[in-house]
């Protein structure tokens, strides 16, 4: 049973990907390539290089991971050096993940990526850790979201352009739907839900530097459900589905509920790479028992029901 499905005249070997920030160097996201994913996304790049917030900057917790990174990323210049080394290197499509708070920027940063080549550009228009820096999270508006796709669509010419939503609004999918018209080729839902904390008790204050972030992993995988299920109602792009898959069934789940991809992230903390591999067994053998012939006919069949 093969796994292969069409993703923006794309064949894939599978429907799983890496999401954006799982790991921070870029080199290491060849580990995901490896252990079998269908598509990489890159650690968000700024303009600038960044450092990231103040340790530490992951916690764990009984179901789940916070996190507050802050964009830990080498900046475009020397970011663009390693990427194109990592685009040589994958056997499989490699989308960049850029991050901005305004459309200018957002722009330049595209264009200077246009020569690499990668199979598309994610803006992350909802990065919840910059509280501390700035007010804007430009997917809590459509119109904002609506004018960075658009911006971004007309400096790229054809290169598939992804929006990455917060599922920290009243409607995502009216914001999908202003994505969609402002150009943009696909849906990345959820980045993480936020703001969330956790006390470290022996310490007695904040467990994370930067006090508040934002949670993955198991415990956001109902509301991840949710959203792409909104979502799928509303556009005709396709979805890049993520937020706490670790097994077959939430894959299938999250493709039943409208994604074509799903991400697998934060439980590659918690289970290894081995967990892309587990799933891509569990998806065959599900195909086979079940007489699917394809993942495609899969997609958004919790809708039909
Ligand atoms: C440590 C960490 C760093 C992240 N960094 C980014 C990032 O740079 N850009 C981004 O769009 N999402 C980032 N995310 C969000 C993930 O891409 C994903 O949307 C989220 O973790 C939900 O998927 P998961 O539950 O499978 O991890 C990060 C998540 C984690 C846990």
């Amino acid at each position: 049973m093969e796994l292969t499905i069409n993703f923006l005249g794309k064949k894939l070997k599978n429907p799983l990907f890496l999401p954006s920030g799982i790991v921070t160097d870029i080199s290491s996201h060849i580990n995901a390539v490896k252990a079998g994913a269908g598509l990489v996304v890159l650690k968000s790049i700024t303009l600038n290089p960044r450092e990231g917030n103040a340790l530490p900057r992951v916690v764990k917790f009984s179901s789940g991971f916070l996190n507050s990174v802050g964009l830990t990323n080498p900046g475009l210049k020397e970011g663009k050096k390693q990427i194109e080394e990592l685009i040589k290197k994958s056997s499989v499509p490699v989308v960049i993940s850029i991050f901005s708070t305004n459309i200018a920027e957002f722009k330049k940063i595209a264009q200077e990526l246009i020569e690499l080549k990668p199979f598309a550009l994610e803006l992350n228009l909802s990065c919840p850790n910059l509280r501390h820096e700035t007010d804007v999270i430009i997917s809590h508006q459509g119109k904002s979201s609506f004018e960075a796709v658009k911006g971004v669509k007309k400096v790229v010419g054809k290169l598939p352009v992804f929006a990455k939503l917060s599922p920290n609004v009243e409607n995502i999918a009216e914001i999908a739907k202003w994505c969609q018209e402002g150009g943009a080729d696909a849906i990345s839902a959820i980045n993480t839900v936020a703001p969330a904390m956790i006390i470290d008790i022996k310490k007695r204050k904040p467990a994370l530097g930067a006090k508040f972030g934002g949670i993955s992993g198991p415990a956001i995988k109902p509301i991840a459900i949710r959203c792409i299920y909104e979502i799928y109602e509303v556009v005709d792009i396709p979805i890049l589905g993520m937020g706490g898959v670790s097994n077959w069934q939430d894959a299938v789940e999250m493709i039943m509920a409208g994604a074509t991809l799903v991400g697998v992230g934060s439980s590659v903390y918690l289970n290894g790479w081995s967990v892309y591999e587990k799933i891509i067994e569990g998806l065959k053998k599900y195909l086979k028992d079940e007489n699917f012939k394809n993942i495609k006919s899969l997609i958004g069949l919790a809708h039909k029901n």
